[in-house]
């Protein structure tokens, strides 16, 4: 765990994170078909975004899943691409109906 934080540590300072290139990815690599088109959850999987687990936890689900999502080795996806991806599920607004002074 101490390695894949360090790694982490070290491709995030080695490679600015990009939320437009998350946001590609995580269509091209196809988080979008189970998990909605903004991390909103659908049939097959559940919300990521707003508000998305820190990035040590998105990277190490994605790595080794315990329940019905398919692994992603880094091969298919690399740590910096998961920093990227992360980035863009981050940057996702909340929906209206969360904001409260539009609710009253
Ligand atoms: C084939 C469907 C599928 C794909 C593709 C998929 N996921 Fe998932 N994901 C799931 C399901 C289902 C869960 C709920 C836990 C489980 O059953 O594994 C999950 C859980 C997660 C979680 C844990 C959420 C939490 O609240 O703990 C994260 C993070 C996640 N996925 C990120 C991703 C990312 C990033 C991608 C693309 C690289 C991706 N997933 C692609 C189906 C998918």
């Amino acid at each position: 765990m101490h390695k894949l934080i360090l790694i982490l540590f070290v491709g995030a300072l080695l490679h600015a994170e990009d939320a437009d290139n998350g946001k590609k990815l995580y269509t091209t690599v196809g988080c979008y078909e189970c998990h909605g088109r903004v991390g909103q959850g659908g049939s097959a999987g559940p919300r990521l975004a707003p508000r998305p687990v820190p990035l040590q936890a998105l990277v190490a689900y994605v790595r080794h899943p315990s329940g019905a999502m398919p692994p992603y080795t880094s091969k298919l996806v690399t740590d910096a691409q998961l920093v990227d991806i992360h980035a863009f599920l981050a940057s996702i607004p909340p929906p209206a109906k969360d904001i409260p002074l539009l609710n009253q």
